[in-house]
């Protein structure tokens, strides 16, 4: 049947309606015209299968990745830019709306809407080495990630060599290009480290959490702070926007503050939020990770921080202290009732919540609105051409 798309969804797939029922029409955009099968029918919607495209919509570019469409990665290849980042606003503002809480984002964009990425993970089943497609465990086979920093696209050909039969590869680099490649296999395996370091400048390996090659992390450079990065170590994945993000950390900040910063990672928002506190206190439970942001403090001689390894919702009870901030940047999941119910003891002047899902979001906004209300919010564009996004709402007590 021939249908014209309407919208995007959440999730930068088109949607039609068919009888009153909407149907989900993966690869393509609102304006196209396309004849679909339906391909599954359930009660409160159907999913409809492309079998041609009759008029493609005008907002249509020409996308760059030749596994675009294949891939599960990069869903908004086919549209601009700038149509990506109304995509973003719009889905975040309306998703706002539907629970009564009105948001005004200010937009940050990418400087680098390419090869941002300073991570990838590729999965290996029986020799191939790609990215899974979408909600499936289909392996598309790469040979490049265009998303992915140059230098990350210069180690991919090189892998097939490795010997890797079934397990994953993550490859992790700098803005310096230094590359430090992790292995999880159970297979021989067969690398030849001098022809890499001929071909890429290579830090270390680490196989099995056992370094094998060099050193087990990188050394990160953003806004003039250093930072050592464990291996098993989070460090937000596009160092372009992580600049401008700590910089809307750091403006937040006041030198009479004392903060505390859930989730501090290897402490990149707190030594950015130290540089105007009076003091930064830092939770997170990976333990290289807790000791990466103590090195981190100590090479940038910054003074006023310490840094705690726990659970973030065991140890906002346990610290005495009487908070003016609190930064939170926690994973996709957010935060427990556990947490929520502390902070709502301590109650400090204004909590900056950095989110990386705007459900889980606006799930805890909604326990924390009647003592705080939205002052400000940011959209960053953090991950450019898929559907995910970085938020950040400053809450302010009333
Ligand atoms: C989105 S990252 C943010 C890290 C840091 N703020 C940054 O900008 O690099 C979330 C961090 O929370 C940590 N984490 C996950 N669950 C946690 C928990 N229950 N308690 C404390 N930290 C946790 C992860 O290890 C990760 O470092």
């Amino acid at each position: 049947m021939q249908v014209l798309v309407d919208k995007f969804d959440d999730f930068g797939q088109g949607i039609t309606f068919v009888d009153d029922v909407i149907t989900f029409v993966p690869n393509t955009i609102p304006g196209d015209i396309v004849d679909i099968k339906i391909v599954k029918k359930k009660k409160k919607y159907n999913v409809g299968k492309v079998i041609n495209y009759i008029k493609l919509s005008k907002d249509r570019i020409d996308y760059k990745c030749p596994y675009f469409n294949k891939c599960g990665g990069c869903v908004l290849q086919s549209i601009s830019y700038d149509a990506t980042i109304n995509f973003k606003l719009n889905k975040v503002i309306n998703l706002f709306n539907k629970y009564n809480l009105d948001i005004k984002p200010e937009i940050v964009k990418n400087p680098s809407d390419y090869n941002y990425r300073n991570k990838i993970k590729l999965m290996v089943i029986d020799g191939k080495i790609g990215y899974f497609e979408t909600n499936s465990h289909t392996l598309v086979e790469i040979n490049e990630c265009i998303i992915a920093s140059k230098a990350i696209n210069k180690v991919i050909p090189l892998l097939k060599n490795f010997n890797i039969i079934n397990g994953n590869i993550v490859i992790r680099c700098n803005l310096n290009d230094e590359i430090l490649i992790i292995i999880e296999s159970n297979d021989k395996l067969n690398i030849d480290i001098d022809v890499l370091k001929e071909k890429i400048k290579l830090v270390g390996i680490v196989v099995n959490n056992k370094t094998i090659y060099g050193d087990n992390f990188l050394i990160e450079c953003i806004n003039d702070i250093y930072y050592k990065i464990s291996y098993d170590s989070f460090f937000q994945i596009n160092p372009y926007v992580a600049s401008i993000l700590f910089n809307i950390i750091k403006g937040n900040i006041d030198k009479t503050d004392i903060v505390l910063d859930l989730f501090c990672g290897v402490g990149t928002l707190s030594l950015n939020a130290a540089l105007n506190a009076n003091e930064v206190i830092g939770v997170e439970i990976v333990p290289n990770a807790v000791l990466n942001a103590i090195y981190n403090a100590k090479i940038n001689k910054i003074n006023n921080t310490k840094f705690i390894l726990n659970d973030a919702q065991d140890a906002v009870g346990k610290i005495n202290k009487k908070f003016d901030k609190i930064i939170i940047d926690p994973p996709r999941s957010g935060l427990t009732k556990k947490t929520i119910d502390t902070i709502l003891t301590i109650m400090p002047k204004k909590i900056i919540y950095v989110s990386c899902d705007p459900n889980t979001l606006i799930r805890d906004i909604l326990l924390l609105k009647d003592k705080y209300f939205i002052e400000k919010s940011y959209i960053l564009d953090m991950f450019s051409y898929s559907y995910h996004v970085e938020c950040i709402c400053i809450l302010n007590l009333f």
